[in-house]
């Protein structure tokens, strides 16, 4: 007889490390360093705090690989009753809202644990306080991975005296640092160019100190939260939405969760799709529902608004000329475009000259982020090189 069962999210991620980036013991490490960093980055650009990022790679035994992380920060930290859920639970997140940041799936994070756990059986140890809060939070943590929960081993709360404000997470895992080291590196170093408001520094158990410096004390704006475009919604999220809001009539459910939908259009869209403007979310038939999704789907809306992105814009030209001290350096920030009602900006630039490592063989190097995250696999695939190479440089008077 088949047996069927069903397993919770922890498991299946358990089970399906590769997913998430930890399919070996190096890229096990360096992906727990890229996670904790990216929700370091984004907890301290939503406080519009100037991040201050420490990250200690200590070495428990040598010999079994095991290693220890702890991640300081300075950004809006977890409110005490919710940190049991933030980490140890799958799937769990504060960034399901429209609005450009790192994380997005409440994964990343939560996988550094729970591969901790898997590797070593130690929990880990989360401290955080809120700005204008009287105290820090204390927690001693493991996820129970059939049930996709958190276990509290400890907890407790300390008066704070100093004002901080920020999170520290410390884990225990088992990782090859020596194979993820240079590419630990370059994504630290690839991230201060693209964060040059940030300060970060790295030490590890080998002596090796990174010290990236704040280069300047500008912030690109908070990205604001945003409504969904029409265009960007499938099937399913329209149904959830509905869900959410069962009550309200058809035309203020449109213009309520959507961007790009007021009234005219509302009414609009609806005799496109032939339903009643009046007609409660909740009674709409399956068929009114596939008619409606079609209409949002080819309806000429008016483009999303870029109002949840968060360009780089002027940081992005500072990070590179600090860095580098380039003999010429251009940059261009494209107007927003969209893709199925998802907004983007493309930014790009150009440099020569001054300190930039000069490549192997006269390569060009090539930096690519995207979501202000460094690319560091295979750029040499990548389309923008593909590009670069195509064009005749001599012409620029530059081979
Ligand atoms: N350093 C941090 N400071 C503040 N909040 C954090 C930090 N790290 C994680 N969080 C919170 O925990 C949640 C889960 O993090 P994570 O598992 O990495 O998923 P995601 O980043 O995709 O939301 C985040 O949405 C955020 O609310
Ligand atoms: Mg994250």
């Amino acid at each position: 007889m088949t047996k069927f069962e069903e397993i919770s999210p922890s498991d299946f991620f358990y089970r399906n490390k590769e997913i998430a980036g930890f399919e070996n013991p190096a890229k096990a490490c360096y992906t727990i360093v890229r996670e904790f960093l990216e929700n370091s980055l984004d907890a301290c650009e939503l406080g519009g705090f100037l991040p201050e990022i420490e990250i200690y790679m200590k070495s428990v035994s040598e010999e079994e690989k095991r290693l220890r992380i702890k991640v300081i920060d300075n950004g809006i930290g977890v409110p005490h009753d919710k940190i049991p859920l933030a980490f140890g639970k799958i799937l769990y997140s504060s960034k399901y809202v429209l609005r450009q940041h790192r994380g997005i799936f409440g994964l990343g994070g939560k996988m550094a644990v729970l591969y901790s756990q898997i590797t070593t059986n130690s929990p880990f140890r989360v401290i955080s306080a809120t700005p204008n809060n009287g105290y820090i939070s204390f927690y001693e943590l493991k996820i129970d991975i059939l049930r996709n929960e958190p276990i509290i081993l400890k907890r407790s709360k300390i008066i704070n005296q100093n004002g901080w404000h920020g999170l520290i997470i410390e884990c225990e895992f088992v990782g090859d640092y020596l194979l993820s080291k240079k590419k630990i590196f370059e994504y630290l170093f690839q991230t201060s160019i693209a964060v040059p408001y940030a300060k970060i520094y790295y030490q590890d158990y080998e002596g090796n100190a990174l010290l990236f410096k704040r280069k300047t004390d500008k912030m690109p704006p908070i990205p604001e939260e945003t409504l969904l475009h029409p265009r960007g919604v499938d099937l399913e999220m329209l149904k959830r939405l509905i869900k959410i809001n069962p009550s309200l009539s058809l035309n203020r459910f449109l213009a309520k969760n959507f961007q790009r939908i007021g009234q005219k259009a509302a009414e609009e869209v609806l005799k496109l799709a032939n339903i009643e403007f009046e007609k409660p979310v909740s009674k709409l038939s399956e068929e009114e529902l596939t008619r409606l999704y079609n209409v949002m789907k080819s309806y000429p809306f008016k483009r999303p608004s870029a109002d949840s992105l968060s360009p780089l814009g002027e940081s992005f030209a500072i990070g590179i000329k600090e860095t580098f001290n380039p003999e010429f350096l251009s940059y261009d920030m494209r107007e927003p475009s969209s893709f199925e009602g998802h907004p983007f900006i493309v930014e790009t630039a150009i440099a020569y000259g001054g300190d930039i490592p000069i490549p192997e063989q006269n390569e060009i190097n090539l930096f690519r982020f995207a979501n202000k995250i460094p690319l560091i696999y295979d750029s040499y695939n990548d389309v923008s090189m593909k590009v670069i190479k195509s064009i005749n440089w001599n012409v620029y008077k530059l081979n």
